[in-house]
């Protein structure tokens, strides 16, 4: 059985901090586990702009404990009316990728894009740049089931896009399907997924065991066991096209435990930890270091890290609560004791 487990240093490929109290709060558990961490831009104003996304990046710095060498990874967040330039803008500046969130599909997203046909232009720039489109991958009609989002959204969308865009380099985020899966899977080399701890741990049935668990609900919804199935097969193969994206998402306690709670997993504390107890689970532990070390940077042309974290199988129970600002914040599976400790060397 292996009880330590040494890996390159780790990068988040998508993780939101949010802004102002919530940021100072959360950046230091992101940056205590990863080198670098791809920034959501969904803040309210959202970040559309260049300058507004350099802005960011230094409230970020400016929030880190001293010492750290944590490197957030900006991205700009894709409208209906994000013109070219601001794209080749960006790109000068060092933002590293778009998002992608189809109005109305998730959190701060109803500013997001109606009609991909309005982005042509941006996404002739990016492809024309190497920037990649990180996609949040539902589509949004209320006749569609809401746990069958994500597998519409690849004929109806993605499919027509990768098929305009043949170079564009596009990751599926947040992947929770077969479906999901096994597209990436064939796609080709321009196309690549992130996977979340909690869609790698849990099914949908966590959202109501012994009543209504809203700590476990998150966009995409968490799906049947057979898709969880798949996702482990999708991250045990060892495929260069599936990397670390935690989808933390931060919200206050008393907004997620509400007559209408907000969508996010709070997972920032114990990422590594997490995705070692999903790895574990399978024997594939050998596969974890390509996945959270390798794959990201790679297919995003960035240099891999350089030092080393170590895993050690020590069980430690995670706090059920964490200040927030003024509020509080749970993170997932908080109170339980987990397998694993990670330890920066
Ligand atoms: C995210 C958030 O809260 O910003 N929520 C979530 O459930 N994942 C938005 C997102 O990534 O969909
Ligand atoms: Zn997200």
């Amino acid at each position: 059985m292996t009880n330590t487990l040494t890996l390159t240093r780790p990068d988040d490929w998508h993780v939101h901090l949010r802004d102002g109290d919530a940021l100072a709060a959360v950046v230091p558990h992101t940056a205590a586990q990863f080198a670098r961490a791809i920034v959501m831009p969904n803040l309210k104003p959202p970040v559309t702009t260049t300058a507004q996304a350099l802005a960011y990046g230094e409230r970020i710095l400016a929030a880190l404990p001293i010492g750290s060498d944590f490197q957030p990874l900006m991205t700009l967040y894709l409208t209906d009316q994000t013109p070219a330039d601001e794209i080749s803008r960006a790109h000068e500046a060092g933002v590293v990728a778009v998002k992608l969130y189809p109005a109305g599909a998730t959190t701060n997203s109803s500013a997001g894009v109606t009609d991909l046909r309005h982005t042509r232009a941006a996404l002739e720039a990016m492809q024309r740049a190497g920037m990649p489109l990180l996609v949040h991958g539902e589509v949004t009609d209320p006749d569609i089931d809401l746990f069958d989002r994500e597998a519409v959204f690849i004929d109806k969308h993605l499919v027509p896009l990768r098929k305009d865009f043949p170079e564009l380099k596009i990751v599926f985020e947040h992947i929770t399907t077969r479906e999901a899966a096994q597209y990436v899977a064939q796609a080709g080399a321009h196309t690549a997924a992130t996977i979340t701890s909690h869609h790698l741990l849990f099914n949908r049935n966590a959202l109501f065991l012994g009543g209504m668990r809203p700590h476990y609900y998150c966009l995409p919804v968490l799906k049947r066991e057979l898709h969880r199935q798949a996702l482990l097969n999708a991250v045990g193969s060892g495929s260069d096209r599936f990397f670390l994206g935690t989808d933390s998402a931060p919200h206050a306690t008393h907004l997620k435990e509400h007559a209408s709670g907000c969508a996010g997993c709070y997972t920032a504390l114990s990422a590594m930890e997490l995705y070692a107890q999903a790895f574990d689970s399978i024997n594939a532990l050998d596969k974890l270091e390509g996945f959270a070390s390798f794959h990201g940077p790679d297919f995003y042309g960035l240099p891999r890290n350089t030092g080393k974290v170590t895993l050690k199988r020590e069980a430690w129970t995670l706090p059920e609560e964490l200040p927030l600002g003024q509020a509080g914040i749970k993170p997932l599976c908080g109170g339980e004791t987990l397998a694993w400790q990670l330890a920066v060397d």
